[in-house]
């Protein structure tokens, strides 16, 4: 497939030939994709010279000629003067759960105040459904996510918390994509909160439950997933349990991440960078130390917009990050509690309006800083050699994701070269 007639083509691959800044724009541009991967990108006018017949390398210079070659052995798509941008890297979701939360949303825009204490009622509604409702359910999130550009995507568990249930959702995770994430440590689930030999110390329920995840749940979860999480937060898991869940992931080959610094100041960055993981998650209370220890690592801090706008907290700061050398990546945290948007383009918008991010960050920060945040070179970039995840925008620039929002610019989708939306 060749892809023409690309007024704005954003690669992620800067080149001293190209656009200014980190997006590596180039214009009037066409992308050849062979075998489900890019083969060359460049300007239209040079496409021609790129093309192969029956396996072979043409080299010709610029003629009618190859307008031959094109029809015979090319399927050309000109995309009429719009921007083509990489498919988006949505490198923290939690899409494998039953029921939902919208009572309690409504609630919360009615004054009260967001508690991830609610994480139980969803392990309730999960526990309780069977595996082809989950599949069915997260078969329709997976159409929502390519219509909306997504075209690679992390999934967590965290609603299970139990051997069983937990395996169960890393399990039907792994049927939909390669990134899976197990979250056994999401919260304490009910039983262990409300087992009398606890006699109500929350903290010796939370260190015996922390026992089974590093145990039996990590054994039973392990070979389904790629990386270990834990909700390192006042309320969910302290500092010390969260390093005895990471660790134990660790040990059993999982790449870490972490969820902290959601709710309130706390030790999830330096937790997260003192175990080099990819990414940690949420970052909205950090302080000066967190920010410089972030810009001193290799961990990535992944933001996530819909959380609070859904929660009413307030923003990331990405502009003190991003200022500091901070790597940010974007991502929507799709969840039926904190955050149920599974919508990159939404993201990107509330990023540029609230959180201090330009256009071109923002759409860095969801495709190169997702893959990033994932450690993935193969994905959130238009280069030869990277997989065909493209998505075609009905608008002329990436600006207009931000500028728009709301309005529905993916216009066609390709994963590995193939039509999803
Ligand atoms: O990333 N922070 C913890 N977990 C989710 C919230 C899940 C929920 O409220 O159900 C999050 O925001
Ligand atoms: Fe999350």
């Amino acid at each position: 497939m060749l892809l023409t007639g690309i007024a704005e083509l954003v690669t992620n691959n800067p080149a001293p030939d190209r656009d200014g800044g980190a997006l590596g724009i180039v214009r009037d541009a066409a992308v050849l994709v062979e075998d489900g991967r890019i083969t060359w990108v460049g300007t239209a006018a040079h496409a021609g010279e790129h093309l192969s017949r029956d396996g072979e390398r043409e080299d010709r210079r610029e003629g009618d000629e190859h307008r031959a070659i094109w029809d015979a052995d090319v399927e050309l798509v000109d995309v009429g003067g719009r921007a083509v941008i990489p498919g988006f890297v949505d490198s923290h979701t939690h899409l494998v759960f039953g029921g939902d939360r919208a009572d309690e949303f409504a609630a919360r825009m009615a004054g009260q105040r967001y508690a991830a204490g609610g994480i139980r009622s969803t392990v309730a509604a999960t526990r309780a459904a069977t595996d082809d409702e989950l599949r069915a359910r997260l078969a329709g999130f997976v159409t929502e996510l390519h219509a909306q550009g997504t075209t690679t995507f992390e999934i967590k568990s965290g609603y299970g918390l139990s051997v069983a249930d937990e395996q169960r959702l890393v399990r039907l995770a792994r049927e939909v994509t390669d990134e899976v994430t197990f979250l056994g440590a999401h919260v304490v689930p009910f039983e262990y909160r409300e087992d009398p030999a606890f006699d109500g110390d929350a903290a010796e329920a939370a260190d015996a439950y922390v026992d089974l995840v590093i145990g039996e749940m990590l054994t039973a979860c392990a070979p389904h997933a790629r990386w270990v999480d834990a909700f390192c937060e006042r309320g969910a898991f302290t500092p010390e349990q969260s390093r005895r869940v990471l660790e134990a992931g660790h040990a059993a080959g999982l790449g870490v991440r972490v969820h902290g610094n959601q709710l309130g100041p706390g030790e999830g960055v330096r937790l997260a960078v003192d175990l080099d993981a990819a990414s940690v998650d949420h970052c909205t209370f950090l302080s000066d130390a967190d920010v410089a220890t972030l810009a001193a690592s290799n961990t990535v801090a992944t933001l996530l917009p819909g959380v609070e706008f859904s929660t009413r907290q307030p923003y990331p700061d990405a502009r003190r990050l991003i200022d500091a050398g901070v790597t940010v990546a974007l991502a929507s945290d799709c969840n039926p509690g904190s955050s149920f948007t599974s919508s990159m383009p939404f993201c990107i918008a509330v990023a540029v309006r609230d959180m201090g991010m330009t256009p071109a960050e923002a759409v860095w920060a969801s495709t190169a800083g997702g893959a990033a945040a994932l450690r993935r070179t193969d994905v959130g970039t238009i280069r030869p050699g990277a997989r065909a995840d493209l998505v075609l925008l009905d608008a002329p620039s990436h600006v207009h994701l931000a500028y728009r929002p709301g309005v529905p610019l993916v216009s066609r989708v390709w994963k590995d070269g193939a039509a999803v939306a």
